[in-house]
């Protein structure tokens, strides 16, 4: 018996026959009592599953369904089981499956059988949509609020470095020099899009399935639209067997997540190929580095390893999903409890990697030298000589053959003293989107006008963050 709960006079396994009294002779098999249960995961929709059931249940009486004291009585109910909960007065309990089954029965032991009434015009099948819908919908508010923090360290560290100068690569060759601010702000624009397609698929999130009950809709006369008002959904779900066998919203949200990943493991890796001694391009903060226990010399980069090797993990959530969903015939079907886990360890795993590697961006400091002393290898002026033949009149293609004979002969013909320096180069790429000085500031301006905007924090608002917090 869980601390906190009243006696009820039955033992748990008898109440967990709950839902399956009336229809079946036999106890249920434990070992797939085990496996059937979702409530070691799901009990992280508890917030969603009691606000919409408070909604749910004010929709009933308004419409007379079920009378204004025992919609009270479960209301208030709810409440206390809510605050048992937060409290850590509940205990969850495999053997009543899911996390919807344990509210109910909790609430049934504190208000007696009219708990019973909660569940007219529902369905666990609703009811699990519309909580993954809650739980999503503020998820992606978090994630933009996090995506937001790595921006700004971006453009803090894209302004820090704006004057440091290193060799850009294609190949991983040394290509053309580019100011370290640039290439930060190419970050920036990648999660830029990422924070934009998650906001964007708050509109398909943004759909109320309640109401479908179990796939066809119900009998009773229900009033959708109040409910979605109270839980701040945008619209109504249009279809009720679509509704309740729906789960692109969160496919949309790992793909989403999955990009992140990729993102943040490309800069990962830039981080840990920076630091290592054959580039000496950067110095990772101790805060997010490990040693080795034989090695005494080492600093691993291991926050970043781990951005990285995350990365497949999203990846692998997105493909179960999409996996699990195939050739699933209409509407409900069991195999849409396997959502969940790739979704929460999605959420957790997108979110602490994006806070992490925002302080990592913070805290790195930049070897201007070694950075300069790689930007200043001549062949990376090959480019701009062949541009300077060109403007005197030689047709490009010439110029860079004659300049890649020079470069491969290794001869000394050009002027060595005309070589334009890495600051010339970074300088002469002087229009929108380039390296230059102005350009790379006016995109920082940009960014930060960005960051300052009603349009970062509109896509904040909107979701059901507030309306799963207690009034
Ligand atoms: N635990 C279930 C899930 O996550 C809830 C819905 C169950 N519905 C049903 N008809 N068995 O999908």
């Amino acid at each position: 018996m869980a601390k906190g709960r009243e006696p009820s006079g039955r033992k748990s396994s008898e109440r967990a026959e709950g839902i399956r009294k009336g229809r079946f002779d036999a106890r249920m098999d434990p070992l797939f009592a085990r496996f059937n249960a979702s409530v070691s995961f799901d009990k992280r929709l508890y917030a969603q599953d009691i606000a919409g059931s408070i909604a749910h249940v004010r929709m009933l009486a308004k419409q007379g369904i079920v009378n204004a004291k025992d919609a009270d009585a479960i209301e208030q109910g709810l409440r206390e089981v809510r605050e048992e909960i937060e409290e850590g007065r509940f205990e969850f309990l495999e053997e009543l499956e899911d996390v919807h089954i344990n509210i109910e029965n909790r609430l049934r032991e504190k208000i007696g059988d009219v708990a019973g009434r909660l569940h007219t015009a529902r369905s666990r099948n609703d009811q699990v949509a519309l909580d993954t819908r809650m739980y999503v919908k503020e998820q992606v508010s978090q994630v933009c609020g996090d995506l937001a923090e790595l921006m700004r360290a971006l453009v803090d560290v894209g302004e820090r470095t704006v004057d440091l100068v290193l060799p850009g690569y294609t190949h991983l060759q040394r290509a053309q020099p580019v100011r370290l601010g640039h290439h930060f702000m190419a970050y920036f624009q990648m999660f830029r899009r990422d924070w934009a397609r998650f906001r964007d698929s708050l509109h398909r999130a943004d759909e109320m399935p309640l109401g479908s009950a179990a796939l066809a809709g119900t009998t009773f006369p229900i009033d959708r639209s109040a409910v979605a008002n109270e839980l701040r959904f945008a619209r109504l779900a249009e279809n009720s067997m679509d509704a309740v066998s729906d789960r692109d919203f969160i496919a949309e949200f790992l793909f989403d997540a999955a990009m992140v990943m990729m993102h943040l493991s490309r800069l990962a890796e830039e981080l840990i190929i920076w630091s290592s001694s054959e580039f000496g391009f950067c110095t990772l903060p101790d805060a997010f580095c490990s040693g080795s226990s034989i090695m005494p010399q080492k600093k691993n980069p291991d926050a970043c390893e781990l951005i990285r090797g995350k990365t497949g993990r999203v990846y692998g959530d997105l493909v179960a999903l999409l996996t699990t969903l195939k050739a699933l015939p209409l509407t409900y079907n069991k195999d849409l409890q396997e959502d969940k886990e790739p979704l929460f360890d999605a959420v957790d795993t997108v979110r602490s990697s994006v806070r992490i590697m925002a302080r990592i961006v913070h805290g790195t400091e930049f070897m201007a030298d070694r950075m300069l002393q790689a930007a200043s290898d001549p062949t990376l002026a090959a480019t701009d000589l062949a541009d300077r033949m060109a403007r005197e009149g030689v047709p490009f293609r010439e110029a860079h053959e004659r300049v890649g004979q020079a470069v491969r002969d290794g001869s000394r013909d050009e002027d060595r003293g005309a070589l334009p320096s890495p600051e010339e180069m970074v300088e002469a790429r002087n229009h929108p989107g380039g390296t230059a000085r102005m350009q790379v500031m006016a995109s920082i301006r940009a960014a930060r006008a960005f960051l300052r905007s009603n349009a970062l924090k509109k896509g904040l608002s909107g979701c059901a963050d507030r309306v799963v917090r207690k009034e």
